[in-house]
């Protein structure tokens, strides 16, 4: 497999959506492209393309009503703009005729950005007939997660890719890299000096990392039957967010760096075995349209990983996510040690300091300290510095904004490398090999109580 350095390619000039008329196009990429339009950022034409045999108006339609589902009040000179500058090819992705009816469309275009909104399982297919009708040769393409299933589909996935165009034209989504909040670790760590003389073993006792979610599959049971949480969310999501979190310094900030450094950590994060790792599953999953019968996917996942390197040794990570859970959130919260001599007579002996990243809706950063409990006596009370990002900062971008942005400008900054992809597979490899055990959880709960056994004092308080 070449060795994955990347070039900035220049902009691209023409944005071509696979997956037009599919649910992540409606949920995410036509809101970012209304967003682009409005700051004056989509500076090329948009080319969807789809299997459901629609016209230009039922297209437009049906992504006008997705914006106008998100945003309250669409800015109709934006609707205008994008009324003109959004076109549907439409045709059976089997065949080989859709791609040459593309390539007839971008017959002028010199550097078309591909973006396959897809299910993985057919990237290869639609990346053959994009090669076949030419198109591979000056395009770039973007995949979305999971790239692969497990190790040995993911180098497959990449062979296949590279065989039809180089490692620096692909750019693979995890969206969380697009996140501001996400992004913000590593201001936080390496703006602020004060944090690095703790940011160890010395001082640091464990980190949480959750992605919980109120809500179920929502009708995307045929896509999540066989994927599950594991593949959805902790080998990508969440071990990327770990990896912000446990990297070193990069010298600089640019792609290849940001790469190196998460690299290291994911090459010192041991296979995960079967015991580390808790598995559960909604009571209610087994009925939802397109599960199968009997399905042993997971909807919940909990796991401890072990960073073995000078920083971080023995130091847990523990991670979950999952579906239908109590809260939709997503936190990572470093506990650290307690000082080593306890002076105040008082019940909150137990409370440790907490630093706790809120990355998710109301995003933020508080620190959870003790201080002078009111009164005669010398005692503790927890209390919080608080910082609301959005009140301290006001809006931020969307991450599917910032990607597609990325992309076009061929900025390889926020999305994942090759090597660092098969590493994530291999922490998980013996796990998503091995037969999976399902504690079964009630919706609307934290998950599976056995989750809660893997950290001696429990979860904290989300
Ligand atoms: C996606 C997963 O990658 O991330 C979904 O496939 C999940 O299952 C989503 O709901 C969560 O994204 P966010 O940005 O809402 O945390």
């Amino acid at each position: 497999m070449m060795t994955p350095r990347k070039k900035n390619l220049g902009e691209g000039d023409v944005l071509v959506l696979f997956g037009a008329t599919g649910d992540l196009a409606k949920k995410k990429l036509f809101p970012a492209l209304y967003n682009m339009a409005l700051s004056n950022h989509l500076n090329c034409e948009v080319v969807g393309v789809a299997s459901t045999k629609w016209d230009h108006k039922q297209f437009i339609n049906y992504a006008f009503e997705s914006l106008r589902a998100r945003f309250s009040d669409p800015d109709e000179k934006v609707l205008a703009f994008l009324d003109k500058h959004l076109n549907l090819v439409v045709g059976n992705y089997e065949e080989q005729e859709v791609y040459d009816n593309l390539a007839e469309v971008l017959k002028d275009k010199k550097a078309p950005v591909i973006y396959l909104a897809i299910p993985p399982s057919a990237f290869e297919n639609v990346t053959r007939g994009l090669a076949k009708a030419g198109l591979m040769e000056r395009s770039r393409l973007v995949v979305e997660k999971p790239f692969g299933r497990d190790l040995n589909s993911a180098i497959h996935l990449q062979e296949s890719l590279e065989a039809v165009l180089p490692e620096e034209r692909i750019f693979r989504i995890d969206h969380y890299l697009g996140k501001e909040s996400v992004e913000d670790i590593l201001v936080f760590r390496f703006a602020n000096a004060i944090w690095e003389p703790l940011w160890n073993h010395r001082y640091i006792s464990s980190v949480q990392i959750t992605m919980a979610e109120d809500f179920g599959i929502d009708g995307r049971g045929a896509f999540y039957d066989g994927v599950g949480a594991l593949r959805d969310v902790l080998q990508n999501h969440l071990l990327q967010v770990l990896a912000l979190i446990a990297m070193e310094p990069p010298s600089e900030i640019n792609s290849v760096n940001m790469e190196d450094e998460k690299l290291k950590v994911f090459r010192a994060i041991e296979p995960l075995q079967p015991e580390d790792v808790i598995r559960g599953q909604y009571v209610g999953f087994l009925e939802e349209e397109g599960v199968k019968e009997n399905s042993d996917t997971e909807t919940y996942a909990a796991a401890i990983v072990k960073i073995d390197n000078w920083r971080w040794a023995g130091v847990p990570f523990y991670l979950r996510t999952g579906k239908h859970l109590k809260e939709t959130t997503l936190e990572v919260i470093v506990e650290f040690k307690q000082p080593p001599h306890m002076l105040f007579a008082d019940t909150q002996r137990g409370a440790p300091n907490l630093l706790r990243f809120r990355l998710g809706k109301n995003d933020g950063v508080d620190i959870e300290l003790l201080a002078k409990s009111p009164g005669d006596q010398l005692a503790t009370i927890p209390v919080q510095l608080q910082v609301e990002f959005s009140a301290a900062l006001g809006e931020r971008q969307e991450a599917y904004e910032r990607l597609l942005r990325a992309a076009i400008a061929g900025d390889h900054m926020r999305f994942t490398r090759i090597d660092s992809v098969l590493e994530t597979w291999r922490i998980l490899q013996h796990v998503i090999a091995g037969e999976p055990h399902l504690y079964p959880y009630f919706k609307g709960s934290w998950g599976p109580e056995r989750a809660d056994e893997i950290i001696p004092n429990g979860w904290v308080d989300l």
